[in-house]
């Protein structure tokens, strides 16, 4: 596909499809401005060139047709303008009132998934939007598993298409890890629930030399090993699954590492007092809330012997110091690691930011579930329109 830098912006109208889905706080404050941040390099450039920019994005998940306060973009415009040190006037109803950009200036354009037909994938929709512009740019890389209006449509119906610097650049990261990754190749994956993640565990089964599973997931891969897991969060209904991905893993020679030790506790709360346990003498009355010691040197261990390490998904319950060793000392060992590193997911960079290592590692993700889906294989919809563009 092209890039922003192969086109010429001067004076053009240029339409910036961003990921500024940013997690806000009870107050409606923006809590961690990661993505806002990531997507500067794209905006500026295109200002620099005298592009007249408009910056859109979604944020959460609002009714189509009606837009709540609290799904507005405003702190997001408040929060890019301070970044840029320039004005981000806030267009609110884009599609039907006119508007004016200046050639170098930007404005923000109110929540795009407060449009009927966003999420359908509306091409009638996505024509108004292309009306509006000359070139279309998708810098929005977690939200290109979602064939939407503004990610995938328009990106067919633009007079020009083309990907941002931060689309290019975490493309190239995540590709680096799939296409050609150097092995020995770990993965970690860690989350509640074997059933939401099972089609990512199956496809990293056929890849990775080492699989580490992590979060409540360990929980029902223990059972299905025959350990007790007490009162832990565990799907019973998945133990079939769980012994689908050891058996394609042990196919090819790799493996599943799973604790052998936990640490445990009677609830999931600050005042909780954690007992270290072989994961053979959990107690009926048990939360499995941590990875134990041993465990934990073991796997330090055998990361420090892989080439390309994957990371999505804490090992335990991390917000809460006391069941947040093993998490920690595992973002310490990606820190440390000779390997190829890349992480990405919500928890995962919560984790990474709260350990302090974000610029210990090689790539960190701004996506969440395109993540995940691009590490399953899956071509994202987002991603085939630009590319389909190029030919
Ligand atoms: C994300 O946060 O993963 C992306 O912004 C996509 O959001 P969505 O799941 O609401 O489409």
């Amino acid at each position: 596909f092209k890039t922003l830098a192969q086109i010429n912006l001067r004076g053009q109208r240029v339409f910036i499809r961003c990921d500024l889905n940013v997690p806000l706080d009870g107050d409606g404050r923006i809590s961690d401005d990661t993505r806002i941040r990531a997507s500067l390099d794209g905006i500026r450039q295109a200002m620099q060139q005298g592009g007249r920019v408009m910056v859109t994005s979604h944020l959460g998940r609002p009714a189509e047709g009606a837009l709540a306060d609290r799904d507005s973009l405003r702190p997001v415009a408040e929060r890019l303008a301070q970044l840029l040190r320039t004005p981000v006037p806030l267009v609110g109803n884009w599609l039907d009132q006119p508007f004016e950009v200046a050639p170098g200036q930007v404005v923000m354009l109110e929540n795009c998934r407060a449009h009927v037909g966003e999420k359908a994938n509306s091409a009638a929709l996505a024509a108004r939007m292309a009306a509006l512009c000359d070139v279309y740019v998708n810098d929005a890389f977690g939200t290109a598993h979602r064939a939407e209006a503004t990610t995938e449509a328009l990106a067919r119906l633009a007079g020009e298409a083309c990907a941002g610097p931060l689309m290019a650049a975490e493309l190239q990261a995540l590709g680096r890890a799939l296409a050609a990754p150097e092995r020995p190749m770990a993965a970690i994956v860690g989350g509640s629930k074997v059933s939401t993640k099972l089609s990512i565990l199956n496809a990293l089964a056929q890849r990775v030399e080492l699989l580490v599973v992590g979060g409540g997931m360990a929980n029902t891969f223990l059972l299905a090993a025959g350990h007790p897991v007490g009162k832990s969060l565990c799907e019973p209904s998945m133990l079939d699954a769980t012994r689908e991905v050891v058996a394609t893993l042990k196919s090819r020679g790799a493996r599943l590492f799973l604790p052998t030790d936990v640490v445990v506790a009677d609830a999931v709360s600050e005042a909780a007092l954690p007992t270290i346990k072989p994961v053979a003498e959990v107690g009926g009355g048990d939360l499995i809330l941590d990875f134990g010691p041993r465990s934990m040197r073991r796997l330090v261990d055998e990361l420090e012997a892989c080439k390309t390490i994957v990371w999505n998904g804490p090992l335990g319950v991390f917000e809460i110091e006391k069941f947040s060793h093993g998490t920690r000392m595992l973002a310490t060992a990606i820190a440390g690691s000779q390997a190829f590193t890349i992480a990405g997911g919500g928890d995962t960079v919560a984790a990474i930011n709260q350990f302090g290592i974000a610029d210990r590692v090689d790539y960190v993700s701004t996506a969440g579930g395109a993540f995940l889906e691009f590490l399953e294989g899956k071509t994202l919809p987002a991603v085939r329109a630009l590319q389909d563009r190029a030919h």
